[in-house]
């Protein structure tokens, strides 16, 4: 698709309800590298909405698609609560937790998006799987905001490790960067 992009290819791509599993694949790649800012948002029908962004390069240097697709191979990927699956780990597992960040401190407008998607509630039940899932010798790295709220959350649960990140998406321009 890299040859076919354009800004009247992507709208007309947009649009097109593709239904091969690997054309939607490709589909899914060439919308998500094209529009603005990697961003992915539907409207109230469940449709891609996201306008075309400023990057034009669909395929990347160190894509590996292939590699990708035999480890894949003999993966089960599961959509559900964080709970089920960390109720599997246990020794010889690495488990990896991206959990939604707590937005207690923050007055953007992710405040209300977050806290409808992961409450508080969700965040100290977080904490509870982790430690028992430690608990059975498996390995976890977990990360989210560094706010007090979180580091107290986690004392004597492990190292916390502070970093500092670029982030290209943000409701407000000013928190972009
Ligand atoms: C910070 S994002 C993770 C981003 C991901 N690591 C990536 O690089 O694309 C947080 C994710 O947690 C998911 N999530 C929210 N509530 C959850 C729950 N109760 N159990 C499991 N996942 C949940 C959201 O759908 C969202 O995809």
């Amino acid at each position: 698709m890299q040859y076919l992009h354009s800004k009247e290819f992507y709208y007309q791509e947009r649009d097109r309800v593709r239904r091969k599993s690997h054309t939607k694949a490709a589909q899914f790649l060439y919308l998500n590298r094209t529009c603005w800012n990697g961003l992915y948002r539907e409207n109230l029908s469940g449709k891609f909405n996201v306008p075309i962004g400023t990057k034009s390069q669909v395929l990347l240097a160190d894509d590996d698609f292939k590699g990708a697709s035999s480890l894949l191979e003999s993966a089960e990927l599961k959509v559900c609560d964080f709970e089920e699956t960390l109720s599997d780990a246990r020794s010889g597992d690495l488990v990896f937790l991206d959990p939604p960040y707590t937005t207690a401190h923050n007055t953007n407008g992710f405040i209300k998006y977050n806290q409808n998607i992961f409450s508080w509630d969700d965040q100290i039940r977080l904490r509870q799987c982790t430690e028992a899932a430690l608990n059975r010798g498996a390995k976890v790295v977990l990360t989210n905001a560094n706010h007090e709220t979180i580091h107290k959350l986690y004392t004597d649960l492990g190292t916390p490790e502070v970093l500092s990140r670029a982030s290209v998406i943000s409701g407000s321009a000013r928190a972009r960067g």
